[in-house]
């Protein structure tokens, strides 16, 4: 058998756990990620190409006989390339523009829900600044304030007063800050929130394990919010009913009804899901792998992952995915000062006695030496037979890792552990 050539796109931590799944394929032979990053470059051949350079990573695909292409950020689909992909008679894995935008544009995601009935927050949309002030002050805080667009994880400000609701509005809506845009104004949701992905070609939806996100930087839910800051798989306050409920009335309705829009999915939906006390609802769509997510789940994958993403690309018949019965825990390295400003180019040591996976999300190699090269830098993943057990590994590894200049969460799994204990 042809061994295949594959090429991912991205270089962060999730791309890293992509390109870890793909490698463990019998029929994948050569991999390349554009850009990729230092650890990613023990795996694969890393590509000096940015992940929007559509034309570029085109011709890259093209000339080294590219069998099959998968695409992690977001920015990449919104820019086209899965679009021009396919134009070239290439395969690739990631939604075309249009579909891009369940994620890129949160009055189309909204309007689509609302259409279809999707269960979400009641919102409304503005692109002036004086009706959205007045709308928002005649109603109780905090306010949910959604800035239009891609804002990488920035442009959702929980408003707690007045104040506050007006300085993001202006923000949004005066400054430019983020482009020029709308804004959604949104009902104020509470519950445990979790992550359920699933490969989506067309009307057939295919889960991926249910996962938790950690968004905020600092322990006890404290401080900024980031990319995330670790994840865990096996949530155990999601009951089968509540998945089984997911499943159909989100995840399968919002595939059938982009659809319906004429702009079918055909790579990762992703349900960001709040479990309410009025039933689940959507706080978000996106268009691909979370991140940190695809780190703690990808390594349950029991199916080859290229047979998965190769269907999927192809519009293909597949028998769907199958996953190990085990639960994952992963935490998240980032720089002192993430997610504001922080310095780059500190030296990493200790990463060769951890016993447990390592995704790369920020790093690079500087005369010889790994060093951090972005905000969320690395993420230690151990697997166990109970979330404690995970746990436990993941933070006993971390304590070998030498870095100066590194903070991480102490906390990550808490609601399920204060869950185990009660
Ligand atoms: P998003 O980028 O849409 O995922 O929003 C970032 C975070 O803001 C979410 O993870 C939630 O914690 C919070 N959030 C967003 N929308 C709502 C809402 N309607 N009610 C409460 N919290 C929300
Ligand atoms: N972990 C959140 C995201 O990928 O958007």
């Amino acid at each position: 058998m042809m061994k295949k050539t594959v090429l991912v796109i991205g270089g962060g931590g999730r791309e890293h756990a992509i390109v870890s799944a793909l490698g463990r394929s019998p029929q994948v032979g050569k991999i390349y990620c554009a850009p990729g990053n230092a650890g990613i470059a023990q795996e694969a051949e890393c590509v000096p190409l940015k992940d929007t350079d559509v034309e570029g990573l085109r011709a890259f695909a093209l000339e080294k006989r590219v069998d099959l292409t998968v695409v992690g950020p977001e920015a990449a689909l919104a820019a086209g390339v899965a679009d021009a992909f396919r134009a070239a008679g290439l395969k690739i894995f990631g939604h075309t523009a249009a579909a891009t935008r369940i994620e890129s544009s949160k009055e189309f995601a909204k309007h689509l829900m609302q259409r279809y009935g999707i269960p979400t927050a009641d919102y409304r949309s503005f692109s002036d600044y004086e009706a959205a002030l007045s709308y928002v002050l005649a109603r109780p805080f905090p306010a949910v304030l959604k800035y239009d667009g891609l804002a990488a994880g920035k442009g959702v400000v929980i408003a707690a007063d007045a104040d506050e609701a007006r300085a993001a509005l202006k923000d949004m809506l005066l400054d430019g800050s983020f482009g020029k845009g709308k804004v959604v104004v949104e009902d104020f949701l509470t519950g445990p929130e979790f992550s359920f992905m699933c490969f989506v070609d067309g009307k057939r939806v295919y889960p991926m394990p249910l996962a938790q996100d950690h968004k905020r930087a600092f322990d006890g839910d404290k401080g900024p919010n980031t990319g995330g800051m670790g994840a865990y798989t096996g949530l155990p306050f999601i009951t089968e009913e509540d998945r089984e409920f997911a499943f159909r009335e989100i995840l399968c309705r919002a595939a059938d009804a982009m659809c319906s829009e004429g702009c079918p999915l055909s790579g990762v939906l992703y349900g960001g899901l709040m479990k309410t006390p009025q039933g689940i609802k959507v706080i978000e769509f996106n268009a691909r792998f979370g991140d940190p997510e695809t780190e703690v789940v990808l390594p349950l994958l029991e199916s080859d992952a290229y047979e998965i993403f190769s269907a999927v690309a192809a519009g293909a018949e597949t028998a769907g995915p199958r996953w190990r019965e085990a639960v994952t825990l992963g935490v998240v390295l980032a720089s002192k000062g993430y997610p504001g400003a922080y310095e780059k180019g500190f030296p990493i040591s200790g990463l060769e006695n951890v016993r447990a996976h390592v995704c790369h999300m920020g790093t690079a190699v500087r005369e010889g030496r790994l060093v951090t090269a972005g905000g969320r830098v690395l993420m230690v993943v151990a697997e166990g037979a109970d979330i404690a057990a995970a746990r436990d590994k993941v933070y006993a590894e971390i304590a070998g890792i030498d870095c100066p200049n590194l903070f991480y969460r102490n906390d990550i799994a808490y609601q399920a552990l204060e869950m185990a204990d009660n």
